[in-house]
């Protein structure tokens, strides 16, 4: 995980800086730093959010046109002031700001070590600066590369020198790096979204491509220091805009901006289907790879594509999809799905299914990320900048463009139901007020439990993972009917279940798994279509009434007020909605 920013130009850098890891702070917010050269290198580091490094820098602000930050997610050392980047070789004449994880860095520091460099850090990225300090014989870039050939794994490196104090040098493998100019100087940084607002014209950078920023100079060099071309794209600014607008919280601008999303893809998706180049007449077996929301994203469409194609489909968690040995060949399709377009583990698996040589499709959110930069066809969901940690409007639009494939590989017309989609999320959010109300029933609670059949057990799942991670009350999911084969041992008086209820053929089977637990003693609050609903009667404490869809869009529906019922939990418990603990956006390491 982890955010780079850098900032050559006129202006004072920490402006830039600091502006740029604010919008990068999804990515990592247990502490953060900056550097400035200005004469020497000035370092300011904190630990925690980016507003203590505000804190530190208003009260000891640093000079300097030319800056690099970071915004850290903790992998190798805990959350400390020395282990926040940047970090600094004994002459303290380099600084270096590092997203990534460096394999080999142990070897490396018993390697300085042994030549007598001290650290101060327990991080894998110290090492980098060492090395460059190391390796300079008066070229930051050289010396770059030359640090750079002894790296293994995964990383984005910015660097600067006092002995060049107008230049950064950067490189990238496998980790995100984007460059922009702008009326004020030249920009870089793990996300677009973070510079976006000060650059006219973008460029992402390539593997083992070397950066060198000056005030009125961008180079680009391949791995042998040869200049390359560097293609310019223009910025959407629309795109890369997102501010609040009048909410308190990201996570429910963005649960409300669903409509809007899905109504964007859904016009979006029309156009990109009838240009999609996977070859469907020789695909065997599809095998859908994800992490967290995007996994249940594909569980919720699994059904639909499996019908619709007429071949197996499977879903797996990407990290353990890797490490099983897939047997994967010519005849499979591989879809990627991805919000960020940059975790680890589902870009692992899209380069072994390449390599095994299936057919890859991406469903991916974010513009030029690796995995839609990687994989054969890409379908983008149009949910717009995704900030909150919690996934929302990524997973509907997920839903939307998965169903929308399955119906046109399968040749069905599920145009009305795609033009009552949007009134029907509409419907989900008017239970605001409800799930307020429940939200103030369950604050105390320990454990939650969720149940639903079918369709309905995923969005359990998905449900589960919304409070769970925001309000970090523990809840469990179950296929209703696996309940009694164990973790019914659980429910007493008081237990507090929600039961999901959306599939008319399923509602007999899922009342009486309802009375089942009723029966000891649990509250249960059901979440039900009005033709399920009917058949509950007075077992329920309460009903809340989800709109009528066809079921491949019940996922959808149904989880709008879920997605709401987690946020008023954590927010009447006093949990940081938009950053959760321990969490980052973007999880870039395995
Ligand atoms: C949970 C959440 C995560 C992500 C997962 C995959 O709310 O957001 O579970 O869904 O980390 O991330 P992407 O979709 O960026 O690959």
């Amino acid at each position: 995980m982890c955010g780079i920013v850098g900032y050559v130009g006129c202006k004072p850098a920490t402006d830039f800086l600091v502006s740029g890891l604010k919008r990068l702070e999804y990515r990592g917010y247990d502490s953060a730093g900056v550097a400035t050269v200005n004469g020497a290198i000035h370092v300011r580091r904190s630990l925690g959010k980016l507003a203590a490094l505000e804190a530190v820098l208003s009260e000891n602000p640093i000079a300097g046109n030319v800056g690099i930050g970071h915004t850290r997610w903790a992998t190798h050392g805990k959350p400390s002031v020395a282990n926040a980047h940047p970090h600094q070789n004994e002459a303290m004449d380099f600084a270096v700001v590092h997203n990534g994880i460096i394999e080999n860095y142990i070897e490396l520091k018993n390697e300085l070590q042994a030549s007598g460099v001290i650290f101060s850090s327990e991080t894998d990225t110290e090492v980098i600066v060492h090395l460059l300090a190391a390796n300079y014989q008066g070229s930051l870039i050289e010396a770059m590369q030359a640090t750079v050939e002894r790296l293994l794994g995964s990383f984005a490196i910015a660097a600067v020198s006092s002995d060049a104090p107008d230049t950064i040098v950067a490189v990238k493998k496998e980790s995100p790096l984007v460059i922009g100019k702008g009326a004020d100087g030249f920009l870089l940084a793990s996300d677009v979204y973070a510079i976006g607002e000060h650059i006219d014209a973008l460029c992402y950078v390539d593997d083992f491509q070397f950066v060198e920023l000056k005030s009125s100079s961008c180079t680009v060099y391949d791995r042998a220091l040869e200049p390359v071309f560097i293609n310019w794209q223009e910025v959407d600014h629309h795109a890369v805009q997102n501010e609040l607008v009048g909410y308190p919280h990201y996570m429910l601008k963005e649960i409300f901006e669903q409509p809007e999303a899905i109504a964007r893809t859904i016009a979006h998706t029309k156009v990109a289907l009838e240009q999609l180049t996977i070859d469907t007449s020789i695909i065997e077996a599809v095998t859908i790879v994800a992490c967290g929301t995007a996994y249940h994203a594909g569980l919720a469409a699994n059904a639909m594509l499996e019908q619709m194609l007429n071949h197996p489909v499977r879903v797996e968690v990407a990290s353990e999809f890797r490490y099983r040995k897939p047997i994967i060949n010519s005849h499979h399709l591989v879809i990627i799905i991805s919000q960020s377009g940059e975790t680890a583990d589902s870009i692992a698996a899209l380069r072994l299914a390449k390599a095994e040589g299936a057919q890859v499709l991406a469903v991916v959110n974010t513009k030029g990320s690796t995995i839609a930069r990687e994989a054969d066809s890409v379908l983008y969901t149009q949910a717009g900048i995704e900030v909150a940690v919690a996934s929302t409007k990524a997973y509907t639009t997920q839903i939307t463009v998965l169903t929308m494939l399955a119906a046109y590989w399968g040749g069905a017309d599920i145009s009305a139901a795609l033009d009552k989609l949007i009134h029907q999320v509409q419907r989900g959010l008017e239970l605001d007020g409800q799930m307020m109300d429940l939200a103030e029933a369950l604050k105390y609670e320990q454990d939650v439990y969720y149940i639903g059949r079918g369709v309905d057990a995923v969005t359990g799942m998905e449900a589960t993972l919304k409070l769970k991670e925001i309000s970090y009350i523990h809840a469990e999911s179950y296929p209703a009917g696996e309940l009694k084969h164990g973790t019914i041992a659980l429910i007493e008086n008081g237990t507090p279940i929600i039961a999901i209820a959306t599939d008319s053929e399923l509602v007999e089977k899922m009342k009486s798994n309802i009375e089942e637990v009723a029966a000891r003693g649990a509250k249960v609050y059901i979440f039900a279509t009005p033709a399920c609903a009917k058949a509950f009667g007075a077992i329920a404490q309460e009903i809340m009434l989800l709109p009528s869809t066809p079921l491949y869009f019940s996922p959808i529906a149904a989880i709008v007020p879920l997605q709401l019922l987690a946020y008023h939990t954590a927010l009447i418990r006093g949990c940081d909605v938009d950053q959760p603990r321990n969490l980052a956006k973007s999880v870039t390491v395995e």
